[in-house]
């Protein structure tokens, strides 16, 4: 921090240089998840420069989720997320998921009802427009982790309370004999908009993973039509390739 006040003719005001100096050490490993920050008194005093400018920096990088305060202790750089290896070749649920990795799973509420169906709903799962279309979405947490928000959407002929699924659809659908066999699984790439960061608890705009699962029964019936939002900071996706 101790350049700081010599590079201020630099232009960019002082709370953005320090800014990136306390991001270049993130980055360069200078400090790791989990170290302490010196406090505001002791960066000012060294950096020479006001303790508005040193809040005004780490204020930043806590919104930015470099940094994070904790009440009482300090500031300090903010854990790093373990990412999540998920196989693209089989069809797994969320919940058997996490439980083989032994994280704690738990899902909030965002919506489940049943809905007159939307032109794509009506498409892919073959609905009339006097049939309902039962929606299921959560946000899906593990270890006290967000990772994704999904919304699943099913026919109300074979999900007539979706209040009642319980922790996990494939469960469910497992009772009822409507377990998918096979699925069609799209990934993309998209910017995680304002609410769903929120959701996900991450800053707005990161990158994220839209994933549009289409699921299938046996008899080649669909039977899931699931648009979700993952944290692309958070999962990698892997499949195995073969020469064939
Ligand atoms: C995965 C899939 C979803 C599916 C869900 C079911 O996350 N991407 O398409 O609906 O698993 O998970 P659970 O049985 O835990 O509710």
């Amino acid at each position: 921090f101790a350049t700081l006040k010599q590079s201020a003719q630099s232009g960019a005001p002082l709370y953005l240089q320090l800014r990136k100096s306390i991001e270049d050490a993130v980055n360069r490993g200078l400090i790791g998840p989990g170290d302490a920050l010196p406090s505001e008194r002791d960066i000012a005093s060294k950096a020479d420069i006001s303790r508005v400018t040193v809040r005004k920096a780490v204020q930043d990088l806590v919104k930015g989720g470099i940094l994070v305060q904790r009440h009482g202790s300090g500031t300090f750089v903010a854990p790093r997320m373990e990412r999540v290896e998920q196989s693209l070749s089989r069809l797994t649920s969320f919940t058997e998921d996490m439980a083989r990795r032994g994280m704690a799973v738990r899902s909030a509420w965002l919506d489940r009802g049943l809905y007159a169906p939307s032109p794509d709903e009506m498409m892919v799962l073959g609905l009339s427009s006097n049939e309902l279309v039962a929606r299921v979405a959560r946000l899906r947490i593990a270890n006290d982790t967000p990772l994704a928000i999904e919304r699943a959407a099913l026919s109300a002929s074979v999900l007539p309370d979706p209040a009642a699924i319980g922790s996990s659809l494939y469960a469910a659908l497992e009772t009822t004999g409507h377990r998918p066999v096979r699925a069609v699984q799209r990934i993309s790439a998209a910017n995680l908009g304002d609410d769903d960061a929120r959701l996900l608890e991450v800053p707005p705009g990161i990158a994220g993973l839209h994933i549009e699962r289409i699921s299938y029964l046996a008899s080649g019936k669909v039977i899931e039509f699931t648009r979700s939002i993952y944290r692309g900071d958070a999962y990698d996706f892997v499949a195995e390739l073969r020469l064939s």
